[in-house]
């Protein structure tokens, strides 16, 4: 049987005070609808209908032609939305999920056992429901005894049923022709003037299809409208990824004060020091140290590295590599094995190779530095001239003297030195030491004794 999706992400999301779409709002490192796609896709969905409208065009640029758009043009309510939503489906035969695009907490093993449990029983709807510790907000479950009755929205709930803690996720199951004949049925008689898509549940039990609830863990069905909401998304994500990492061998010393993205891998024996966030597609590798205080992101991290208080960015960083602390790696920078990027070094559009040492005080951009060199402390490669940026090459084996400025274009061939102090702005031969700073000059009892 196939099975269609229809998420909703076409409401103002008026509550988030933002000048961003809600669906495009990130937690996790994701937008929200990001998430909901993704465990809309572990159910094997034939085809995504996402429903758009208030700012549309950006939800569409962020999603591109991974779904199949409809529009609602004026937000009449979800039953409205649902009505445009299924458009595209509406001569199919089969089953029909739907989703909104603000509830980023959802996973696919719920959802899949939400659909095999619609299918096994025959249902014409399958609403996923949740006890709430605090249902303000939500619609509310009625039942009579155990039997399902109707959703009301907190707006229409009697005081009696505003007491009730059995909520709508907003997620049902529905098959596709019973819905758009309750679709059709559908009135905005109610007190925000919406067409609502709870209705269509009353409207099948009237009918007297089979219709019923799955209760699902409420953690998994948070709905974000706010920023509080935004936030406890945010916090539940974190502590979901931070224990995959913790479960695949990864030690975290405080999980609270550690941001770990949704695709992050770390590998085995890395220890994870307070104050790190790890973002993208950054992957880490075994028996690192990571921390305190490091933001890594998108950025490829080999074995028995230590990364303290530095911020890497779209970098590639080998084995048995020290970086920082207070070391800014930015896009573009690989660095292989045995190295040291040290404090207060910046590098950025560099290929550093094996064994070289960048201690302290330095700037390397746009070159490419071989195996085994040495930086003295305060170098700059200076790589812009005011119009372009040039690229530097220093060879293996080099020693580049304290405070010493390679003005790009230029190259150092193997094994040769840089005095200390050096402005060096022609190439230097091989095994040569080049000094291009003024000779000192002493000047003999200048000081005169009444100066003193
Ligand atoms: C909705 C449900 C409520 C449920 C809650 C779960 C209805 C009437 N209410 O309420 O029972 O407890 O979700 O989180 O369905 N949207 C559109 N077009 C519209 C209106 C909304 O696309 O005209 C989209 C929104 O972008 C959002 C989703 O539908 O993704 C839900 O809308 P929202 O206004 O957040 O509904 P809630 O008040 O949260
Ligand atoms: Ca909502």
């Amino acid at each position: 049987m196939d099975i269609y999706s229809i998420i909703l992400a076409a409401g103002e999301g008026k509550r988030m005070k933002s000048n961003t779409a809600k669906p495009l709002q990130k937690a996790g490192g994701k937008a929200l609808i990001d998430h909901v796609i993704s465990a809309a896709s572990a159910v094997g969905i034939k085809e995504n209908i996402v429903v758009v409208g208030h700012k549309a065009d950006d939800v569409k640029a962020y999603l591109k032609d991974s779904v199949l758009y409809t529009y609602q043009l004026e937000q009449k309510g979800t039953g409205h939305a649902v009505m445009q939503g299924i458009e595209p489906i509406k001569d199919k035969e089969g089953i029909v999920m739907v989703l909104c695009g603000d509830t980023p907490l959802i996973d696919g093993e719920s959802l899949k056992a939400a659909l095999k449990s619609h299918i096994n029983a025959g249902r014409a709807a399958t609403v996923i429901t949740a006890i709430a510790p605090n249902p303000f907000g939500y619609g509310r479950v009625i039942r009579n005894g155990e039997k399902l009755t109707k959703i009301v929205e907190q707006k229409d709930a009697t005081p009696k049923e505003a007491e009730v803690s059995e909520i709508n996720s907003g997620m049902y199951f529905f098959d596709i022709k019973k819905l758009r004949h309750a679709l059709s049925r559908l009135t905005n008689n109610n007190a925000q003037g919406e067409y609502y898509l709870t209705d269509t549940i009353e409207i099948l039990l009237k009918d007297n299809e089979n219709v019923g609830a799955e209760i699902v863990d409420f953690e998994s069905i948070l709905g974000v409208n706010d920023r509080i909401q935004l936030a406890q998304a945010e916090a539940v994500l974190n502590r979901r990824n931070v224990e995959r990492i913790m479960l695949g061998g990864v030690t975290v010393i405080n999980p609270a004060a550690t941001y770990i993205g949704c695709d992050v891998k770390v590998g085995i024996d890395t220890i994870i020091y307070p104050g790190t966030i790890l973002e993208g597609s950054t992957a880490i590798g075994c028996g690192c140290i990571i921390g305190p205080d490091s933001k890594i992101t998108d950025t490829k991290i080999g074995d028995n590295t230590e990364v303290i208080k530095s911020v890497l960015t779209k970098s590639e960083v080998g084995n048995n590599v020290s970086v920082g602390p207070f070391a800014y790696m930015r896009p573009n920078s690989k660095v292989g094995n045995n190295i040291k990027i040290g404090d207060f070094v910046e590098i950025k559009n560099a290929n550093i190779d094996d064994g070289t040492k960048v201690a302290h005080l330095t700037y390397v951009g746009d070159a490419d530095v071989g195996k085994n060199v040495n930086f003295g402390c305060g170098t700059v490669v200076v790589n812009y001239d005011g119009i372009s940026k040039h690229r530097t090459t220093i060879g293996n084996d080099v020693f580049i003297g304290c405070n010493t400025n390679l003005v790009s274009p230029v190259t150092v061939k193997d094994g040769a030195f840089t005095a200390a102090g050096s402005t060096i702005t022609d190439e230097v031969p091989e095994n040569a030491l080049a000094i291009a700073r003024a000779k000192q000059v002493n000047k003999e009892d200048w000081v005169k004794p009444k100066d003193r």
